[in-house]
């Protein structure tokens, strides 16, 4: 990944995360205040890229352990995280289309990858949204299927699926 950089997040980078969100999701806005309780209870797990030539920040990803075939409602405060968790989730990646295709996904994969096995997490989990399935399939996930995530799913857009990988 050249000429960018992944940093930790905090909370004043809130409204520029919040502008990227609004760029890429504008109809799935989420809650912020649900965005930075995740950087208070896992702060590893929330980062934004940086373009090196102005510092601008130009994407987010944001992450945390949780339990496994579990998913977060949107805009949900998690209030805790589990103690035993079982896998790695990732709540969210979003870059602007500058910063697409310049792996800066698969780079902060392999940074994430290495926070999971510091855990003794073995398996990255996610929502897919269907515009980034292919991506994510790329990258090794695979399609979970089960009736109870059926109504969760479907408030992410139609065609979401659940994923899960190994962690490398
Ligand atoms: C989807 C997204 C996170 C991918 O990140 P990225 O940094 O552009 O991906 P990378 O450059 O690291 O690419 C890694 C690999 O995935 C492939 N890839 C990237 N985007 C892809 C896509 N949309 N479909 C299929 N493959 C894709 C790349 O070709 C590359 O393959 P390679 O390893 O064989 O070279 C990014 O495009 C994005 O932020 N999109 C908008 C928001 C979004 O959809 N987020 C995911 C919500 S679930």
């Amino acid at each position: 990944m050249k000429n960018h950089r992944w940093s930790l997040m905090n909370e004043t980078d809130l409204p520029v995360v919040e502008q990227i969100m609004l760029a890429t999701y504008p109809h799935l806005l989420e809650d912020i205040s649900s965005i930075r309780e995740r950087i208070r209870l896992f702060p590893e797990g929330s980062r934004i890229l940086r373009r090196s030539v102005d510092d601008v920040i130009v994407g987010y990803f944001i992450s945390h352990p949780w339990a496994a075939h579990s998913i977060p409602p949107l805009s949900s405060l998690l209030g805790e995280l589990p103690t035993k968790a079982e896998v790695y989730y990732i709540h969210d990646i979003a870059l602007m289309p500058d910063a697409q295709g310049i792996g800066a996904a698969r780079a902060i994969l392999a940074d994430m990858s290495q926070i999971a096995r510091n855990l003794h997490i073995n398996r990255f989990a996610l929502v897919a949204l269907a515009s980034a399935l292919a991506f994510w399939t790329t990258q090794g996930f695979r399609e979970i299927h089960e009736d109870a995530f059926k109504e969760k799913l479907r408030t992410y857009g139609p065609g979401a699926q659940y994923m899960q990988r190994a962690v490398d």
